[in-house]
């Protein structure tokens, strides 16, 4: 009796753990795919889902060896702009230099600070637009994190390196790259990671990114070379890439080449 009694208690204590662990799996995919409710704007939905991750572990194993490349290659720089980051930025897969600095963007940002990273609450459709206060605190905000003046000219094309990873369904695509592009450095590099048509469907803008044809398109027409290029959930024997997950890397061309 008393020999039986023990392996009981661990039996329920095991599934009573299983049990708790399936709920909360379960009410996580419910708050995250959850409709926004009538007359709540995206950025109160984008509020209650910070402090979410979203994949980290696919996250990490799409850019942590591509990352590893890049810093052998002497190829990342040290201004990363992290955009639509959340609050476990993919960007700190990057090794921590003393003089590397990351800006995290995102329309829910705590505004928190460290000494080598800045979150930033900010829409990045208003990146670049000096009428919207939010756009100017934030260049505030980031220039002084910098050290630097925001009103020279040395504000604009700072940055070597501008990550978009799973923000591109959420925004107007072609307005955020194209703003962000003014602040990467000509010979600077986009790293962009992206799901087409897939994800949080309520939170999407019309304006997402819904075929990687039209990512190409924006590169050639802002004279980006495009260097690196994969779908690692492609099956082998399908030759479409448009509505594929992609995983990409440009590089802003200098004037004149
Ligand atoms: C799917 S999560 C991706 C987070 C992170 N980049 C990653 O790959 O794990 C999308 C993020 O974009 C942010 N976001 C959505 N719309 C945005 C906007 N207009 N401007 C800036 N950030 C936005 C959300 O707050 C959220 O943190």
């Amino acid at each position: 009796m008393g020999h039986g009694i023990f392996p009981l208690i661990i039996a329920i204590q095991v599934i009573l753990i299983l049990a708790c662990i399936a709920t909360w799996i379960i009410q996580g995919r419910k708050s995250w795919t959850r409709q926004p409710r009538v007359g709540e704007d995206r950025t109160t939905t984008w509020n209650q889902h910070w402090g979410d991750t979203y994949g980290p572990e696919l996250k990490k194993r799409l850019l942590g060896p591509l990352f590893d490349r890049l810093e052998t290659d002497d190829q990342i720089g040290n201004l990363i702009i992290d955009v639509g980051s959340g609050a476990a930025p993919v960007t700190r897969l990057l090794k921590t230099k003393p003089e590397r600095k990351r800006i995290c963007v995102d329309v829910a940002a705590d505004n928190g600070l460290s000494a080598d990273e800045l979150m930033v609450r900010l829409d990045a459709g208003r990146v670049g637009d000096f009428g919207a206060l939010s756009f100017r605190k934030a260049l505030l905000r980031a220039s002084r994190f910098l050290g630097m003046d925001p009103r020279t000219k040395a504000g604009r094309e700072y940055a070597d390196t501008v990550v978009f990873s799973d923000i591109l369904n959420y925004v107007d695509f072609w307005k955020v790259l194209h703003g962000f592009a003014q602040y990467l450095k000509p010979g600077g590099r986009m790293v962009i990671v992206n799901l087409p048509i897939r994800g949080n469907r309520p939170l999407f803008s019309v304006k997402g990114l819904k075929d990687n044809r039209h990512l190409y398109a924006f590169l050639f027409e802002h004279h980006f070379e495009i260097e690196y290029k994969s779908f690692p959930k492609r099956p082998r024997d399908a030759t479409d890439e448009s509505e594929e997950l992609i995983v990409l890397v440009a590089r802003k061309r200098s004037a004149g080449r």
